[in-house]
């Protein structure tokens, strides 16, 4: 069956296209303009949605949705975001925005935030949402890694909080660890496993 990933961050449809070349299921994505014309689907290549929602879930509702009044194949989006435990909800789906800047100036600006907690577990989470598959209108999976806020900024790879983020069962954080290590426990490739599991299953 063919599905179309609601994104348009090249990153992320590369990252996505690969987990799916295990599966029986094809991934289409506004890359391949040619395979969804001849389907008859013509998709904006930058469609400006906005992620105005509460919660992960409810932003790939709206992403999903977007996409998919313009076909009629099953869509797939995805929301993330990072997770304080001692501040519920935060910075959530205000993740890249909570303060304006870049990267860099949010994570100062995180660990400014904690300079006097003590509490500073953390997690990365990941919701991608399938809709319209089968019978099904629409069907959540999750994907999470825990770990801790570091004292401060250290590495260079990734984006994000990922010189900020030290995974569980690791002393560095994930822009040091990489991104060959980082693929194999986060919280995007976990979301993606266990759609791709319920997918294989139905
Ligand atoms: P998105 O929904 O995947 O675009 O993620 C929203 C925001 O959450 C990003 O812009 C980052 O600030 C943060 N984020 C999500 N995933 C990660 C990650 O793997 N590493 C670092 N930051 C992330």
């Amino acid at each position: 069956m063919q599905i179309l990933f609601a994104s348009s961050n090249q990153g992320k449809i590369a990252e996505a296209k690969d987990i799916f070349l295990s599966s029986k299921h094809q991934l289409l994505s506004v890359n391949d303009q040619e395979i969804l014309e001849h389907l008859g689907i013509i998709v904006p290549k930058n469609l400006n949605i906005q992620e105005s929602a509460e919660s992960f879930q409810a932003n790939a509702l709206i992403k999903v949705q977007a996409f998919h009044h313009f076909c009629h194949l099953p869509c797939i989006a995805d929301d993330s975001g990072l997770l304080l435990d001692a501040y519920p909800n935060f910075p959530g789906v205000n993740s890249n925005r909570w303060i304006e800047g870049s990267d860099f100036e949010r994570n100062v600006a995180l660990l400014k935030k904690l300079e006097n907690q003590v509490n500073r577990r953390a997690k990365f989470q990941t919701i991608l949402c399938l809709y319209a598959y089968k019978n099904h209108q629409a069907l959540f999976f999750s994907g999470e890694v825990s770990g801790q806020i570091a004292l401060k900024i250290q590495g260079t790879e990734g984006f994000g909080y990922d010189p900020i983020f030290i995974p569980d069962s690791y002393n560095l954080s994930f822009a040091q660890l990489g991104v060959a290590v980082k693929n194999k426990i986060s919280h995007r490739v976990k979301a993606w496993q266990t759609l791709l599991e319920f997918l294989e299953k139905n």
